[in-house]
């Protein structure tokens, strides 16, 4: 079999040219970054999660009308998704105060907002990915204001779908990041979800104990990150829970 062609190798994902013009396979890595790949390490299993977790949240997603880059999971690893050009944006969406956003306007972690508040960031790696504004995106060319109405709507259906499919398995989306790209049909262009969803770009705690199931457990040593995605595969039915063990019957005089 020829060998694929790689298009472009992330921190957590590899693309390779997908089979079909417009197609692109994105296969899940294993490795964990956190502070612009600062920390690393490698996590046994998160690549598994990952797919299989970005699979239930597209499915969900195209499900309610939420137009997204995923066409099927193609293996434990792999996913075959619709090419994007992406904008070179990431959305944060937030509803609980947390990580940066804390930092920089000093509130408590766990404060509730009084709205879900979106922000944006510049995708620079070499910069750290720096907080934009409006002004930035429009006078820099990076999306057109059309553009922006549509991002703002779209992240707004993704955190309501995530919030309520998260609260039913009882954890609290706290915040989460998605990216948008561009797709072309015909003479239209619209924007789609691409990217992933998982718990390496949302903040998911537990809503009883407030326990992290997310990637601050890896950049907060906070314990095993597999176990936390585990946890949330399996309650949110992605992943089977492990039978408990039976016991060996016994026999009745
Ligand atoms: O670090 P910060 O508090 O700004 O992150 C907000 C949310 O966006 C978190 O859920 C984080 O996991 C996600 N994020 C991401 N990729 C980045 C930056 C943030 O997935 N490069």
């Amino acid at each position: 079999m020829a060998r694929r062609k790689k298009i472009y190798e992330g921190k957590a994902k590899i693309l390779y040219e997908g089979p079909e013009p417009g197609t692109i396979v994105q296969y899940f890595k294993d490795d964990a970054t956190a502070f612009n790949a600062e920390k690393k390490a490698v996590i046994e299993g998160k690549g598994v999660l990952n797919n299989r977790l970005s699979e239930f949240f597209m499915t969900g997603l195209a499900q309610i009308g939420v137009p997204n880059h995923f066409i099927k999971r193609l293996n434990m690893r792999e996913q075959l998704v619709r090419s994007a050009e992406i904008v070179p944006l990431e959305i944060i969406v937030r509803n609980y105060a947390a990580g940066t956003m804390s930092k920089r306007l000093g509130l408590e972690e766990g404060t509730q907002l009084p709205r879900p508040i979106v922000e944006y960031c510049y995708k620079d790696d070499s910069l750290g990915d720096p907080l934009v504004t409006e002004e930035h995106i429009a006078a820099f060319g990076w999306a057109s204001q059309q553009d922006m109405d549509d991002i703002l709507s779209l992240a707004l259906r993704v955190n309501d779908f995530l919030s309520g499919v998260m609260m039913a398995v009882g954890i609290r989306l706290v915040d989460f990041k998605i990216e948008v790209g561009r797709v072309y049909d015909g003479d239209f262009q619209r924007l789609i979800v691409a990217d992933e969803i998982s718990p390496d770009s949302c903040r998911l705690w537990d809503i009883e104990t407030g326990q992290k199931l997310d990637k601050d457990v890896f950049r907060r040593d906070l314990g095993s990150l597999t176990d936390a995605y585990t946890e949330v595969a399996q309650r949110l039915g992605v992943m089977p829970r492990k039978a408990t063990p039976v016991s060996k019957p016994t026999l009745i005089n």
